[in-house]
């Protein structure tokens, strides 16, 4: 038979954990000889990988999928399908609201995709969103070729820290750690396909206790080992959680030159009432002292953080509270959400709901402030060397793009640079979104 190849579209929503699943999901399709298109137009199937952290991002899913439903008029066969955290948390749902699905996969499941695609075949509208016993990592096939440089790679899953806002505890499961041993030899592979830069992945990830050589690693230990390989020249990670930034992992930032200089530490809020209602475990003064320890392990660190306003209950003091925060850490970066009320979450209930436009406003502040930071640490690097790892060239010709350690976007107008060159820049200039520079010794 040489029927052409069927194609597969994926739409990916939300974390990087969901780019990875979704690359993951290409590769067990890609075992069935379905192949990738950008193209819903021309798909035979279509896989949406949702997020359901905020509201926003869960009712996109459903206006995605009505979007859809042309597509399927005129082509009864394709197979739509919704996998990732809205499948999780609202699978039977998707299934009743949203006739055209096909199936629908949860975030633990999705090595069992291809076998649900064959039962579509006969009829059938397979759910599965059971959190299985067997491990999807050990079932999905080998990660191909990888053009590019840099790969994430999954390492620890699920949140036990039940923030008061946050579905992840609840879609994502339990924390469990991959083994030490996994990680390494997945980690290797990457590195023989020419990968040369890995972002460990986890909702926790610095609650990483992978099983290892001698009892349980944290994620320091596992970064000093990754750092062993031969070719691997950055190591990343996130998501952190305050309370989970282990001496040890200190001490790697500290002595690994690999480990790069830029740490996502999501806060939250700057008001102690508000953390204290959000769960969060820790107070203004217990994250002020943490980012000096980091700084001191490490000072050129650039760190960036999450932050919700609006959460219930917060005043005016409370708001202040959080700009003075940022004043004092003052960030490379950061992502601001309003908050989104999430059945099921203990904060969802409470009576004292913030006014959207009060929300608005604080939302509205907060990025003008982290704007001005976020440009100043750009401004700052004019003048410095920093490594980049190239990735692509740039739009205009002779040009190459590539993240400087700090996770700046950087390009140069330079000859002979490829995908994965590791090189010394000079930072001549700097933009809001991306720094230029110029080959050192060039
Ligand atoms: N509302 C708004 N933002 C949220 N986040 C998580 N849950 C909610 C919610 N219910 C934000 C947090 C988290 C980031 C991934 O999303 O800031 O760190
Ligand atoms: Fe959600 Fe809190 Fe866990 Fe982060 S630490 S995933 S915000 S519950």
């Amino acid at each position: 038979m040489s029927d052409a190849p069927k194609k597969l579209h994926i739409k990916t929503y939300g974390c990087q954990m969901n780019v990875y699943d979704s690359e993951r999901m290409a590769e067990a399709m890609g075992a069935k000889g379905y192949v990738l298109t950008d193209n819903p137009a021309e798909a035979d199937m279509v896989l949406l990988n949702t997020c359901h952290i905020r509201e926003k991002a869960a009712e996109k899913v459903y206006s995605d999928l009505g979007r859809l439903k042309p597509f399927k008029d005129e082509k009864p066969d394709l197979k739509i399908g919704v996998a990732g955290c809205v499948a999780q948390a609202e699978g039977a749902e998707i299934m009743r609201r949203m006739p055209l699905v096909d199936l629908v996969v949860g975030s633990q499941n999705y090595h069992r995709l291809p076998e649900m695609v064959e039962a579509t075949d006969r009829g059938e509208r397979p759910v599965d969103t059971e959190f299985p016993t067997e491990d999807k990592f050990d079932l999905l096939p080998q990660r191909p070729l990888s053009a590019r440089p840099t790969a994430f790679l999954t390492v620890q899953e699920g949140c036990d820290k039940f923030c008061a806002f946050c579905v992840v505890p609840y879609t994502r499961g339990a924390e469990i750690s991959r083994p030490v041993s996994k990680v390494l030899t997945e980690a290797q592979k990457l590195v023989d396909r020419g990968v040369r830069e890995i972002t460990l992945l986890g909702q926790n990830v610095n609650g990483y206790h992978g099983a290892g050589e001698g009892g349980d690693w944290g994620l320091g230990r596992l970064v000093r080992a990754l750092a062993k390989i031969d070719g691997l020249e950055r190591i990343r990670y996130t998501t952190s959680h305050p309370n989970d930034m282990a001496e040890d992992l200190l001490e790697a930032h500290a002595e690994e030159p690999k480990l790069m200089p830029y740490l996502h530490l999501p806060v939250q809020s700057g008001s102690d009432r508000i953390l204290k209602a959000m769960n969060r475990k820790h107070t203004v003064e217990a994250y002020l002292r943490l980012v000096e320890r980091i700084r001191a392990a490490r000072p050129d660190m650039v760190l960036s953080s999450d932050f919700i306003v609006g959460f219930p209950g917060e005043t005016d003091q409370d708001f202040e509270d959080t700009m003075a925060l940022i004043r004092a850490v003052n960030y490379g970066a950061a992502f601001s959400f309003k908050y989104s009320a999430r059945p099921g979450t203990p904060a969802a209930d409470r009576s004292d709901q913030v006014a959207a436009e009060v929300a608005d406003a604080r939302l509205q502040a907060l990025q003008a402030l982290i704007t001005e930071q976020q440009r100043a640490t750009q401004a700052g690097m004019v003048g410095r060397e920093v490594g980049v790892l190239f990735e692509k060239p740039g739009r205009l010709p002779g040009q190459w793009v590539g993240k400087s350690d700090y996770l700046q976007a950087v390009h140069v107008a330079a000859e002979g640079l490829a995908p994965g060159v590791l090189a010394r820049v000079r930072i001549t200039a700097s933009g809001p979104n991306s720094l230029a520079g110029e080959l050192i010794g060039a």
